[in-house]
């Protein structure tokens, strides 16, 4: 039985675990609160970045004694493996923890319901599952990582009334309202990378930072632009603006980058090619971002690059801007042929949302792909 305090518990922790967005991963976004003997408030602690104590072990410290015959309330099954720091499992029961609310168990192979079977085993009341949803939607990045080992791909893209997103010329400067586009900037600020594709880079030269008034130095998501080719026109922005730049491209091409690798900040990645397929494999680079720490991505491309995102089915989650102009058959459609036959074999998306962003509509969702 979940008492009305430990349920509030929960929803603060959840807002406590957020606070990692973007520095946890590869670890999970924790919160956790304690309650004391009586039900009271005690302390409290997030997991704010990898290497950093857990939320539990924070937690306790707050609480100090308060914890001994105390709740946790935490978002996710504490770890019992020795990782960068020591099990949180042994921490609890040290303290003396005499009850245990968990959001979630962690699906991570060095935990999977081991750390809930160890509290138990020491005598602690484990009850599972309260706000599971909302915990695994928190985490999606860090769930999606340990099944793919990839980064999670949100594909953004302002579309007109008629599904086009650029005119005839390839003008696409501005589809949405100033609103919509502040709300762009913030999505760039929330994830650890922005990818674009060469033809934007040709097309526009965007400059894919995040331009708010309280943006810090040095706190710019990686620009990252993929090509087959290494050719970007006389675009010069992306590389020069602040921060780093990553060029993915084929093995071979980076020799001729050097006008971009003299830039301070551009890094060239480069990829072995799959032969039959033009360019490099874009599950190589998510596997590669992640690696280095970076989670989520940001994708603002053309129709070439979101075409072949979602035709390798990378495309985790969409958020997709509608404003109010038609450009017409001339215009430039937001994909090139998927290969969807008929409507059974449309993509989908669940998990939807939509609203109004100043005099756009934004509708949101995590891509489902059929499965045979
Ligand atoms: N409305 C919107 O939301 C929006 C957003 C962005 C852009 N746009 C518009 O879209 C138009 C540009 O469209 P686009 O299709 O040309 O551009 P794009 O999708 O941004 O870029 C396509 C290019 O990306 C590279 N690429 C794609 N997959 C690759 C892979 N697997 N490996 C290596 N390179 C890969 C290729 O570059 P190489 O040719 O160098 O090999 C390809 O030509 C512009 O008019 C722009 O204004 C609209």
């Amino acid at each position: 039985m979940i008492s009305r305090a430990e349920t509030h518990a929960m929803k603060k922790a959840l807002k406590l675990a957020a606070c990692g967005r973007g520095s946890a991963f590869p670890n999970p976004m924790v919160g956790a609160v304690i309650l004391d003997r009586n039900g009271n408030y005690a302390g409290d602690g997030f997991h704010r970045k990898c290497g950093a104590p857990h939320a539990e072990v924070i937690a306790i410290a707050s609480a100090g004694e308060a914890s001994s015959g105390g709740t946790m309330v935490v978002t996710l099954e504490p770890c019992c493996h020795h990782g960068r720091t020591g099990p949180c499992t042994d921490e609890i029961i040290r303290a003396g923890i005499s009850r245990i609310v968990v959001a979630m168990t962690d699906p991570d192979p060095r935990v999977s319901g081991r750390g809930i079977e160890q509290l138990e085993s020491a005598g602690i009341e484990v009850e599972t599952g309260l706000f599971s949803g909302e915990a695994r939607t928190l985490n999606r990045v860090y769930l999606h990582y340990l099944e793919t080992s990839r980064s999670w791909v949100t594909l953004k893209i302002a579309l007109s009334l008629d599904g086009r997103t650029a005119a005839a010329d390839g003008s696409s400067r501005w589809i949405s309202c100033d609103k919509s586009r502040r709300r762009v900037h913030r999505m760039r600020a929330s994830v650890r990378a922005v990818l674009t594709g060469a033809g934007t880079v040709r097309a526009d030269d965007p400059e894919l930072t995040v331009r708010l008034a309280d943006t810090l130095p040095g706190r710019q998501p990686v620009r990252i632009v993929v090509s087959s080719t290494g050719d970007f026109g006389e675009s010069w922005k992306f590389f020069r603006n602040p921060g780093r730049v990553i060029i993915a491209v084929p093995e071979g091409v980076a020799a001729c980058l050097t006008e971009y690798t003299s830039i301070p900040g551009v890094d060239v990645w480069e990829f072995p090619t799959d032969s039959g397929i033009r360019g490099i494999s874009l599950a190589s680079l998510f596997e590669r971002t992640a690696a280095e720490g970076i989670g989520s991505i940001l994708c603002e491309a053309g129709s070439g690059l979101s075409t072949r995102l979602l035709k390798d089915e990378l495309v985790d989650s969409v958020s997709i801007f509608t404003a109010p102009v038609i450009f017409g058959g001339e215009g430039r459609p937001a994909f090139e042929l998927l290969g969807i036959d008929n409507i059974e074999n449309a993509i989908r998306l669940e998990n939807v949302s939509s609203r109004r962003s100043g005099s756009d509509f934004l509708t949101e969702g995590c891509v489902v792909y059929r499965s045979d």
